[in-house]
């Protein structure tokens, strides 16, 4: 039985002061929520903030992006051993808004995931499909081509204790969550997908959706069989919306 995994987007939101009060929020209603994970992934310069109010809670933080590289002359960017000095333990790779904005390639994306992997950080890697794509039913394809990068350099065995985010990307910040049957039928190919390959690997990977979900449509999402939890963006920056979510995972 996988436990399941809530985590908490927040995109470039929030401020000192916002975060301190969200931060409490989420202190207050989700430290008794025990049977499932729960983490949050903040923007970089509040790492400090979210290391220093979690420490001693039962809630991890994670980072939103990470450079393929671990160390040198690459400006901007932030290693994985620099996420460590900050007591990350989970890091969002590949997500829509950066891969169709910064231009990341699928190559790109499995080398920030083994980077991950090799400090000890958990990725959360998000694959996905655009409207046009699932409309033309070519959905399997392109979230098999995103798998097939990482499969096919480093072997299936990585994705053992990893995530997956299953994102479709017409779903996400749009109000239009995927049905329970779409994800479940995207999430059941993903496991298979490694499973073809390793299913000791498949079995202990947890597969979340993202996309739109609150805590009515979260109900449904989080009794279906094959999604082990959620990414969960807007929802996240309102503590009471986000402890429904958890609840209806937990
Ligand atoms: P959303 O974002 O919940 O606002 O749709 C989800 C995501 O980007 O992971």
């Amino acid at each position: 039985m996988r436990r399941k995994l809530v985590v908490a987007n927040w995109k470039m939101h929030g401020n000192l002061a916002s975060n301190k009060e969200l931060l409490s929020a989420y202190i207050e209603k989700l430290t008794s929520i025990t049977t499932i994970d729960v983490v949050v992934c903040v923007p970089y310069p509040y790492l400090s903030q979210v290391q220093a109010m979690l420490q001693n809670t039962s809630i991890a933080w994670g980072a939103q992006n990470l450079s393929k590289d671990a160390v040198g002359a690459f400006t901007g960017e932030v290693s994985a051993s620099m996420l460590k000095d900050f007591g990350v333990s989970y890091v969002i790779i590949g997500h829509s808004e950066r891969a169709t904005a910064y231009c990341e390639s699928d190559e790109n994306i499995a080398m920030k995931f083994m980077q991950a992997k090799t400090h000890g950080l958990t990725p959360i890697l998000c694959v996905g499909e655009t409207l046009i794509e699932r409309e033309a039913g070519v959905m399997q394809m392109v979230v098999g081509k995103q798998l097939d990068t990482i499969i096919n350099t480093y072997g299936a065995s990585v994705f053992g204790d990893a995530v997956v985010s299953y994102e479709p990307i017409w779903a996400i910040g749009t109000g239009l969550a995927a049905s329970a049957e779409q994800a479940q039928s995207m999430h059941e190919f993903i496991r298979g997908k490694v499973a073809a390959q390793d299913k000791v690997a498949a079995n202990s990977l947890k597969i979340l959706y993202g996309g739109s979900v609150t805590p009515r449509n979260a109900v449904q999402l989080m009794v279906t069989q094959d999604i082990d939890g959620g990414l969960i963006g807007r929802c996240s920056l309102n503590a009471q919306e986000f402890e429904g979510i958890c609840l209806a995972a937990g």
